[in-house]
């Protein structure tokens, strides 16, 4: 690069008015960029708003298809389904998990059919419904790898059968994009494509996620450790992408996100691969509650997304997707 000096450099003329700043930007948000987490449940109320989750819902059915319909509206075609199981429903082997009409089967089946154009994710994990709140199967107080691996390959299969077009497993089992993929090409399901969690830290970020589906009850002071990536570490995420790629990921993400830039930005360099960031539920919640208590700047939020993308990130689950949707529109 040249030498830069001043006067002859002024790196402000650049900067002086708003339509040249945006001529040299070097990042872009948009409505593509953006994917929608949403919270489902089964019970009569149409929404009920989650407490740590300001401006957050849990829906029902016919809610979800209505908020979906606004997500379209919006230009947001890509959603991805949480589930708070009942509580009656959970056991050990989270066995609902496996059925072809528990909620999440429901809720895929009834977005496809009337909005065929809406791009479904669907989570692969135990968690929701195990009564122990881990994404795995407990053997003694073990997360037990290898019994783990067929369940979460069929549980994809369920899923993928009930509509969703992306599965996204998010419980850190060694050796499961290789058998949901394998799965997946048994059951002639070419195009199904796995968007693997392959950077996940073991965080207290999730906390009010776990508040929204219910696990934070079932899992106690459990921790998920054993399994969920130690947050000192940034060589182990390397190899934890390379491993997925070789096992048939189409698509990494990094999780949490924000607090977590460095990691996609070598993940990225390294493997140019399509690269998703989680802006999880306690990066929402800081910057939403601190937003509506008057204490940031709406902008916030818009930053926050605009930092992922500067860092690498080709797509960025936020819950704040609608939102910055409807600013981005007008
Ligand atoms: C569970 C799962 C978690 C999240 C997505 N899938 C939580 C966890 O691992 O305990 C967190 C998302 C968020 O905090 O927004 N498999």
């Amino acid at each position: 690069m040249s030498n830069r000096i001043f006067p002859d450099t002024r790196l402000r003329r650049t900067r002086s008015k708003a339509f040249l700043r945006d001529l040299v930007a070097e990042s872009h948000l948009c409505t593509d960029d953006l994917i929608q987490p949403i919270f489902i449940a089964e019970q009569s109320e149409a929404q009920i708003e989650i407490p740590s989750m300001p401006s957050i819902f849990r829906h029902n059915l016919d809610s979800l298809y209505r908020e979906v319909e606004e997500l379209l509206g919006l230009g947001i075609k890509a959603v991805a389904i949480f589930p708070s199981i009942d509580p009656a429903k959970k056991n050990a082997d989270g066995s609902e998990a496996l059925k072809d009409n528990n909620i999440v089967c429901e809720a895929l089946k009834g977005i496809s059919s009337r909005f065929p154009e809406v791009i479904k994710i669907a989570d692969v994990a135990l968690d929701p419904y195990t009564d122990h709140g881990h994404d795995g199967l407990l053997v003694g107080d073990i997360i037990d790898n290898d019994s783990t691996l067929s369940v979460l390959a069929m549980q994809a299969l369920t899923l993928v059968n009930a509509g969703a077009e992306i599965v996204a497993p998010s419980d850190m089992m060694d050796g499961r994009v290789k058998a949901i993929r394998e799965i997946l090409e048994a059951n002639n399901f070419k195009d199904t494509i796995i968007l693997s969690y392959a950077a996940k830290y073991a965080s207290s970020f999730y906390g009010p996620f776990r508040d929204a589906v219910g696990s934070s009850k079932t899992l106690g002071k459990g921790s998920k450790k054993t399994y969920q990536m130690n947050f000192a570490n940034i060589n182990e995420a390397i190899h934890e992408v390379e491993m997925d790629i070789q096992e048939g990921a189409d698509i990494v993400m990094v999780k949490p996100g924000t607090a977590y830039l460095d990691v996609v930005h070598a993940i990225k360099a390294k493997f140019q691969i399509p690269t998703f960031v989680y802006q999880v539920s306690g990066e929402y919640s800081m910057l939403q509650l601190s937003i509506e208590k008057g204490w940031l700047d709406k902008n916030v939020m818009l930053e926050s997304l605009m930092c992922c993308k500067r860092a690498g990130a080709d797509a960025i689950l936020t819950y704040a997707a609608k939102q910055i949707a409807s600013e981005l529109n007008t």
